[in-house]
């Protein structure tokens, strides 16, 4: 009361020395009773102790001012003031409802809003601004309150799911006060307000809850068909129980190794587990209301499968190995290792051996490293690719299982022709393929090799048309032509002039006694010549050491045969001669025209 609000101030242009006519008194002429203006200083100030800006919260002041002291007669101004009042924090938040009540849906999703509510405050601005809290009742843990900073409304959030068959409502008691409190009003009464809440929970059907969503089993490889593995239980929430239907998800279970009975929700396997194949089955059951089939709910099913040892070990790897023809006893060559698709607990154990009757009679023997490697040694030195090119040594490997399972893999061992440094030059079976199938560098090394392999053949193809014999050989194809024609006998004069030919025979016959003189003496002769030349091929030490056959060709003169030559053949054997060792000893005689084949006491002449 009695604050001053504003000062006004009026001039008077007249002569303030003279008379009243500068003399001012001010006056309110609008604005009673909230305020009063002092007449001399112009000052304006309240008049009422209690003025509420949410009452009235704006004044318009008309104050005059007027000369000759303000009587009769004055001349006067006036002017306006507006006087507006600041907002004080004098009023608590008021609830307009003594209690609410809201319903909520049973399977509303955690976090979201349920109920809202207002507390109404008249003043201003932060003195209007409203904290909620949840002061009593049965929902403190389920819901929270929160100010929505924009609307000053309180939210109520859901913490927790909700469950209408185990509690269908909730009661709150909300307390709503001002975030910024005047002091000096706090004596008045209590500054906040209280309402109650109450929450009623709406049923909704539920689909099947399981007993544990995941679930984690293991089942030995290798089990019957029909094991049970595990089982699996769900109910209805509702107040209907309804039995529930089980069936696996087919997409979780590829391959189908599992069954489930539908009622009762066991699992069994369908088919034998193989856990090389595969470790972890990941199931998903799902679990129907038979009642309302709609209302479905899933679970996961982990079942390991564990190892049994139903895998023999066998080589790491295709080996190619190979042994130098000259090599010291008691070299390494090979050093083999293995793999088991098993996975036992303590790791692989592998045994390397060789079966009793491979290990005494063999080129080869086998030491166990105790590392899960075996090294292949050379027991012998005389290796020698022409007796025996390759070499098979049959490796048993065990594991350490219980029963331990053993496989025999044979190591092949080629032999290899090496120099002095143990460099391989020429291996009994040189493989293309070393090296692995399909690298580059194989793919590469075969397309060369099938260039040089068209190459080779191409070269050979223009090389054979040359024909491959001796040129001696080629001499005597050229200039022999061989008669081997029995003909018809002594009677068949057609086809041979049989006195050119009788001549001779009966000149080996009978030794010539019924010829005529010169006759005999040729034949005389050539016999002394055969005799001298078959002399000089025994002791001819250059001559081959195979039996050949010889040829001459004497040039006579009165011999109805023209000319004549003997074949003398020295071999025993009634073969006839073999084309390859056909020696020609031509050259001693100038010209060959025909040559006659001549058994030596033969009868037919050919
Ligand atoms: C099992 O399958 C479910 C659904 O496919 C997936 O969410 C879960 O991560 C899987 N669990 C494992 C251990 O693989
Ligand atoms: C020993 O090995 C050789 C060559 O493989 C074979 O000929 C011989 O019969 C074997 N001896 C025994 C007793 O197995």
């Amino acid at each position: 009361l009695g604050t001053s609000v504003v000062t006004v101030v009026a001039t008077d242009a007249d002569d303030p020395t003279y008379g009243n006519s500068a003399r001012l008194v001010y006056s309110i002429l609008q604005g009673l009773p909230h305020f009063y203006v002092d007449p001399k200083t112009g000052v304006v100030r309240t008049a009422l102790p209690d003025m509420d800006r949410e009452t009235q919260d704006r004044y318009q002041l008309i104050i005059q001012a007027k000369d000759m002291m303000g009587q009769m007669g004055g001349l006067s101004g006036t002017t306006m003031v507006t006087v507006t009042l600041t907002d004080v924090n004098d009023n608590p938040p008021r609830f307009p409802r003594r209690s609410y009540q809201f319903t909520v849906p049973e399977l509303v999703s955690v976090w979201s809003v349920v109920a809202r509510v207002k507390a109404v405050d008249l003043d201003l601005g932060p003195n209007a601004e409203v904290v909620y809290r949840m002061v009593d009742g049965d929902g403190l843990g389920t819901f929270q309150i929160q100010t929505d900073p924009n609307t000053q409304e309180g939210l109520i959030t859901l913490l927790k799911d909700l469950n209408f068959e185990l509690k269908a409502s909730y009661t709150l008691k909300i307390e709503a006060s001002n975030r910024h409190v005047d002091t000096r009003f706090l004596l008045v009464g209590p500054f906040s307000d209280v309402t109650m809440v109450r929450l009623e929970v709406a049923d909704q059907d539920e689909p099947p809850v399981f007993s544990t969503s995941v679930s984690q089993v293991l089942v030995s490889e290798g089990v019957p068909v029909g094991t049970r593995v595990a089982s699996v239980s769900a109910h209805d929430p509702d107040g209907a129980n309804s039995p529930i239907r089980y069936l696996i998800d087919q997409n979780s279970d590829i391959g189908r190794f599992f069954d489930i009975d539908g009622s009762s929700g066991t699992i069994t396997t369908s088919r034998y587990l193989d856990r090389e194949t595969r470790v972890l089955h990941n199931i998903t059951v799902i679990g129907s209301e038979i009642r309302d089939p709609s209302q479905v709910s899933s679970a996961v099913v982990l079942i390991s499968v564990t190892d049994v040892n139903d895998n023999p070990p066998r080589f790491a790897s295709e080996y190619w190995t190979s042994v130098c023809e000259h090599v010291q006893p008691g070299q390494v060559i090979e050093t083999l290792s293995a793999v088991d698709p098993d996975d036992p607990e303590d790791g692989h154990h592998f045994l390397f051996f060789l079966n009793q009757e491979t290990a005494l009679n063999s080129s080869f023997t086998l030491r166990d490293n105790r590392d899960n490697t075996a090294s292949v040694l050379t027991s012998w030195s005389s290796f020698l690719r022409r007796d025996r090119p390759v070499h098979l040594l049959p490796v048993v490997i065990a594991d350490s299982g219980s029963p331990s399972l053993s496989s025999t893999n044979t190591l092949t061992i080629t032999v290899c022709d090496c120099d002095l440094h143990g460099n391989h030059h020429l291996c009994s079976e040189e493989d293309p393929w070393r090296g692995g199938v399909g690298s580059p560098a194989v793919i590469l090394i075969t397309v060369l090799t099938f260039l040089g392999v068209s190459l080779l053949a191409a070269v050979l193809r223009s090389r054979r048309r040359v024909p491959q014999m001796m040129e001696e050989e080629q001499d005597i194809q050229e200039n022999i032509v061989c008669y081997d024609d029995e003909g018809g006998g002594e009677e068949d004069t057609r086809a041979f002039d049989m006195v050119a030919l009788r001549h001779s025979n009966q000149m080996n016959l009978t030794s010539g006694t019924a010829e005529p003189e010169s006759v005999t003496q040729k034949t005389r002769l050539l016999q002394a010549f055969i005799s001298e030349r078959l002399q000089e091929a025994d002791l001819d030490p250059s001559a081959p050491f195979i039996d050949t056959l010889q040829t001459y060709a004497l040039e006579g003169s009165s011999s109805a045969a023209q000319s004549l030559s003997s074949l003398c053949s020295l071999d025993s054997s009634e073969s006839e001669q073999n084309f390859a060792f056909l020696k020609a000893w031509g050259p001693r005689f100038q010209k060959l025209t025909e040559l006659y084949g001549h058994r030596v006491g033969g009868g037919v002449a050919s």
